[in-house]
């Protein structure tokens, strides 16, 4: 991994057919783009691709083909270009009751394709408050990158993103954000046996606390929700992190 840090928006189910070329006519300013990833909602990919920064998918399915009505397969976005991919995000995992199961098929059908893996791992507010913070993330972390093999390695970044954070602008202590992509690196390390991996940071980052969070010695990088698409917000964060 590069000393620069990677920036990934995750525009989530936003914008209208008609907004997307003013957004991508703002996004024209973006340097150092090969630090950048942008993941529109799947029907929107096309206009995404070919632009100077990476296109990632929001969520894959774990077949290649076959009767899965309404799914895109990893060997499909492969197949237009596209570079990354979410998986596990709390909102798949949450609303679209996605496993641990799941989402290791998921993660070994990406890396199968060529795509590079972001596999999304936090704790709820309910688990935080309970102390279960350390548990849930080995439980993830261990269930979820199971069956990897050789360079699938150099191919997977871990999000950390506590979910009590995402779209609520409440963060955690720096310290915190630290420790926890520490103990992350940590369990990766021990249990896999691959050392630094990229872990990047998400849940409410925005223009306002980038300078800050960008202090954080450990990380890797930021997925950023909400603030991906105003332009000019996410551009700021780009500048801030992508130097
Ligand atoms: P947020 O979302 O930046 O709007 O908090 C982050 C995410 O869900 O990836």
């Amino acid at each position: 991994m590069e000393n620069r840090k990677l920036v990934i928006g995750n525009m989530k189910m936003n914008m209208m057919a008609e907004d997307i070329s003013n957004y991508l006519k703002d996004l024209q300013g973006i340097k150092l783009s090969e630090r950048v990833v942008i993941c529109p909602s799947s029907i929107y990919i096309p206009y995404f691709l070919k632009q100077s920064y990476s296109v990632g998918a929001q969520n894959i399915f774990f077949r290649d083909s076959g009767p899965y009505t309404g799914e895109v397969s990893a060997s499909q976005l492969a197949s237009m270009g596209v570079h990354y991919a979410l998986v596990g995000h709390s909102e798949r995992r949450g609303y679209f009751r996605e496993s641990d199961q799941d989402i290791n098929k998921k993660i070994v059908s990406a890396l199968k394709y060529g795509l590079e893996v972001v596999l999304c791992v936090g704790e709820t507010l309910e688990e935080k408050n309970l102390l279960k913070t350390a548990r849930v993330l080995k439980r993830q972390l261990l269930n979820d990158l199971r069956n990897l093999e050789g360079n699938d390695w150099d191919h997977v970044i871990i999000a950390y993103e506590p979910v009590w954070s995402i779209g609520t602008n409440v963060l955690p202590a720096k310290k915190d954000i630290e420790d926890t992509i520490g103990y992350i690196k940590g369990i990766v390390s021990e249990y896999f046996n691959y050392d630094d991996i990229p872990v990047l940071y998400g849940g409410s980052v925005s223009e306002r606390n980038i300078e800050d969070l960008n202090q954080i010695p450990n990380v890797s990088g930021f997925l950023v929700g909400g603030a991906s698409t105003n332009p000019k917000s996410f551009l700021k964060i780009i500048e801030v992190a992508v130097k």
